[in-house]
């Protein structure tokens, strides 16, 4: 790996870069001992468990992370019985935890290894489930298996950027090679499992992205970003990703007893939730100029504003508005749309953003757009 040095720019002064890798490891695993929280999912090389705990945590930060895993481990403790399960129930128990593609994998992995008779045990093997992408899969490859590969996170990438100084963007192709030609260099042979918890952990408590103290960090004396003075502009970024503004305007159609809802089912987010009937405008339509979502007359008693809240995703932006529409006597159907009582919507996962919406509505509030 003689060209790592090249591109990386360890602080010259002290050591020559092949010379301290080892002892970059051996401190971080030492760290590690010291530091590490006690998670559930750290009690276990099932690999059923590893897997559950990375897909919550690879969008999700340990505090919000771990009541979920917790309930998830509790509602579908082993993969047959998450494979067994219905779509909704599985939504349902990651409603709120965003990035539902992720639920939607799962469910289909599970299938996968129901069917395959057990989890594979390679590498090669676990990325061919559903939704394991090369992260997860050298998750439960070294914390299951002792597989000797290693993780590449958010985490790690700034570990690693500040020790050796890279001024790539970590999300470019070079930088990402780089970073994980550096992970695996620091890999110490037969320690894989300690390895990456213990680098994942450092980037989690120790290296956070603003504001670390470095005084108290067992690498002061050798990293790159501190002596240069670069804590606070490593990583570099290259912010490639635009993000894209929507407006939706939901309508909460009802009587006394019962209100539409839908299934969302095309290739967009939050697929696979549910939400009430729903027209997307391209931000120019307001009140009045916006259709119902309806092909014929409703016997509507009332049409309110309820409310109006900005939400964002990691990609988009969304300005959406709830309109209440009253409707007296029986409500008619429609393919579209599927009638539920009022009183089952909690059984239904709808995103927070429909949830936060509809607790205004509770609370008998308007809120404004914020
Ligand atoms: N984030 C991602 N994986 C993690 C793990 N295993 N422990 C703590 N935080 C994590």
């Amino acid at each position: 790996m003689a060209f790592l040095g090249y591109f990386c720019r360890p602080k010259a002064k002290n050591w020559s870069f092949g010379d301290k890798m080892e002892s970059i490891s051996a401190e971080l695993i030492k760290w590690y001992d010291e530091h590490h929280r006690d998670l559930p999912w750290r009690d276990t090389t099932d690999p059923y468990a590893v897997w559950i705990s990375e897909i919550i945590l690879q969008q999700t930060r340990v505090a919000q992370g771990y009541d979920y895993y917790v309930r998830f481990m509790r509602e579908f403790p082993t993969v047959e019985s998450l494979a067994a399960a219905d779509e909704d129930r599985v939504m349902r128990a990651w409603q709120g935890l965003g990035y539902y593609s992720r639920a939607r994998n799962l469910h289909a992995a599970a299938r996968q290894v129901v069917e395959q008779g057990g989890f594979p045990t390679t590498y090669e093997g676990l990325l061919q489930l559903k939704g394991v992408g090369e992260y997860t899969a050298a998750a439960i490859g070294s914390f299951s298996f002792g597989l000797p590969v290693a993780v590449v996170d958010g985490n790690v990438s700034r570990v690693l950027s500040r020790l050796f100084g890279m001024q790539r963007p970590i999300d470019s192709t070079a930088g990402k090679m780089l970073i994980h030609a550096l992970a695996a260099r620091l890999l110490p042979e037969g320690h894989s499992a300690q390895f990456n918890q213990a680098i994942m952990e450092f980037g989690a408590l120790q290296c956070v992205p603003r504001n670390p103290d470095c005084l108290a960090c067992p690498f002061s004396g050798t990293c790159f970003a501190l002596e240069e003075g670069k804590v606070g502009v490593l990583p570099v970024k290259s912010h490639k990703q635009k993000v894209t503004e929507r407006w939706f305007c939901y309508y909460y159609i009802h009587n006394d007893e019962r209100m539409y809802v839908h299934k969302r089912t095309a290739d967009d987010i939050w697929h696979g939730l549910y939400e009430l009937p729903l027209v997307e405008t391209d931000g120019s339509a307001e009140g009045d100029d916006i259709a119902l979502p309806f092909p014929c007359e409703l016997n509507v008693a009332s049409i309110r504003f309820r409310g109006g809240r900005k939400h964002v995703l990691s990609h988009q932006v969304i300005h959406a508005q709830l309109y209440e529409v009253s409707i007296q006597g029986e409500l008619p159907s429609f393919s579209r749309y599927n009638i539920i009582r009022i009183e089952d919507a909690e059984r239904y996962a709808f995103p927070r953003l429909l949830t936060l919406l509809l607790e205004g509505l509770d609370a008998g509030d308007g809120a404004a757009e914020t």
